[in-house]
């Protein structure tokens, strides 16, 4: 049996009561089941990543700082990535952008998947991040996850999205899939 694609569902935040702590865990329940994709949680605020401090660009490689090693390694384990996407200012939190910028090619050739949330169903925020992915050389997938009215949807802690929350994710994984074998073959 081949292994499933290992892929890492990044929170976007690390506010107090942040949304993106239930959005993350209904990504996890949902995709649960799969036999094609393993996920695992990352959460920021474990990682305490500073805004990027080294002297040289990290597509220069020649990473030397424990934590840019770190991060490195776990982003270099996976074979695919979700990020949980609030929009913040109409555009990009912080917390995402610096954890894209802080390591390089262990990003590349690999696809990446959003779930958005907020106003325009973080729509802003996820066309951010694309133009991102371009720059690191992956594959932003078309298919993602709009949540409208995300707050309305939480209860004791837990999201639980409508049946077109959920297609979407669907579709998501399967696109995932599809990216994931076939860029992970070509690598
Ligand atoms: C700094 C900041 C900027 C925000 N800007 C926007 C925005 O531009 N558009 C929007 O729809 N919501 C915006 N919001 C509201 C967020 O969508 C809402 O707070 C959401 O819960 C943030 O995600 P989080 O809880 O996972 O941090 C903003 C929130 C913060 C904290």
């Amino acid at each position: 049996m081949t292994q499933p694609l290992q892929i890492l569902v990044i929170l976007g935040s690390v506010r107090e009561g942040r949304v993106a702590a239930p959005v993350g865990n209904w990504v996890m329940e949902q995709g649960a089941g799969l036999t094609d994709i393993a996920l695992e949680l990352v959460d920021p605020k474990d990682w305490a990543l500073p805004p990027y401090p080294f002297p040289k660009p990290p597509a220069a490689g020649g990473y030397t700082d424990p934590l840019q090693l770190a991060w490195a390694e776990k982003i270099a384990g996976a074979d695919g990535y979700i990020l949980i996407a609030p929009e913040y200012n109409h555009g990009i939190p912080a917390v995402l952008k610096n954890a894209l910028d802080f390591v390089y090619a262990e990003w590349v050739r690999k696809p990446l998947g959003f779930v958005g949330y907020g106003g325009a169903g973080g729509a802003r925020s996820i066309e951010g991040l694309t133009q991102v992915a371009r720059s690191l050389q992956m594959v932003a997938l078309e298919a993602g996850v709009h949540i409208m009215g995300v707050n309305g949807k939480i209860a004791d802690g837990r999201f639980t999205g409508e049946p077109h929350d959920t297609g979407s994710l669907a579709r998501l994984f399967d696109q995932l899939a599809w990216w994931g074998t076939t860029l992970k073959a070509a690598r």
